[in-house]
């Protein structure tokens, strides 16, 4: 047996507007992953993949059309590969919650790619992996800006400009976040679906508001890259406004990010997709369990602690 992974992830800056052209910062949650198995069978079996979240045992068929996005990224990773379903059962598990924000989808689409490729005896390079990542999420999570894929694909915190135009960030200082989950399931292509809806009603202000999420996003490059955490915590604080004007925020992750920043934390504001799912609060090492007690108390489900570097 062999395994393969891909972490979680969590959108320091810019959710949303990222939607719209705008840049946004993203970073891998190392300790929280997908894991793809590959246990070879004798030749001749087929490819099985079992999903062990679900219980579901699912044959692949590269001629058969299916609406299940973990046969469709082994359909399409082999048929990028030009390979035939190789002789093995594929064991997909993940510790990732599911409609969070956290990118779990993306997560086990590419830990199932790399096992394929290695099925197959063949590579797969990072960009031709992202590729196919990409093409499922688009599947099923509607208009994907790509910021999901690449950080997950790429395994480094990247700032984000467009599928073509990313590059990794480099901190001038370590950060400690607090990912704070609401325990409330949300699904991506909803809130993304309303923030539209929102353009076409009010266009002038949503725009400003995407635009103003940008400038966020630019300052918050200037202030991880000199290591300066105070103005970073100061733009989580001014990019968690902005998302709720934006409507995706809600009653649940507005009560984390305030206790949080009670607590102490220098900044909060909701990752992902919003209206449930994950809150991320930037905490020093010192003060952390506090903060971290403190989002429990007030209705955290978990509270994972990570560090970006
Ligand atoms: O998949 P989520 O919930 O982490 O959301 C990804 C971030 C969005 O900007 C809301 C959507 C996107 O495609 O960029």
């Amino acid at each position: 047996m062999t395994t393969f992974s891909a972490p979680a992830k969590i959108i320091l800056y810019g959710e949303h507007a990222v939607v719209y052209g705008q840049p946004a910062l993203a970073a891998p949650v190392e300790s929280l992953r997908a894991f793809a198995e590959v246990h070879p069978q004798r030749s001749g079996s087929g490819l099985r993949l079992l999903a062990v979240d679900t219980g579901h045992d699912l044959p692949v068929d590269l001629a058969a059309e299916v609406d299940d996005a973990l046969v469709e990224m082994a359909q399409r990773t082999l048929r990028f590969l030009g390979a035939a379903p190789p002789s093995a059962v594929v064991e997909v598990y993940s510790k990732i919650p599911l409609a969070s924000g956290l990118g779990s989808g993306a997560a086990v689409s590419a830990a199932l790619g790399r096992a394929l490729a290695w099925a197959c005896g063949v590579e797969l390079a990072p960009i031709d992996l992202n590729a196919l990542v990409y093409e499922v999420e688009r599947r099923h999570h509607g208009t994907p800006s790509g910021i999901d894929n690449t950080v997950i694909v790429y395994d480094q915190p990247i700032l984000f400009r467009s599928r073509e135009d990313f590059t990794p960030l480099a901190l001038g200082a370590p950060l400690t976040i607090l990912i704070g989950d609401t325990g409330i399931r949300a699904p991506t292509r909803e809130s993304v679906g309303d923030v539209r809806r929102l353009l076409e009603r009010d266009r002038d202000m949503t725009l400003s508001t995407i635009e103003a999420i940008g400038a966020v996003v630019e300052q918050a490059c200037v202030a991880l890259s000199n290591g300066d955490l105070e103005m970073a915590g100061i733009l989580m604080q001014k990019n968690h406004a902005l998302l709720r004007q934006l409507t995706v925020s809600s009653p649940e992750l507005d009560r984390l990010v305030d206790t949080a920043l009670e607590a102490g934390a220098l900044g909060a504001k909701l990752s992902g997709g919003g209206r449930g799912g994950n809150m991320i609060a930037l905490v020093t090492p010192r003060m952390w369990e506090t903060v971290a007690d403190r989002l429990r108390g007030a209705g955290a489900v978990h509270v994972w602690k990570t560090t970006v570097a």
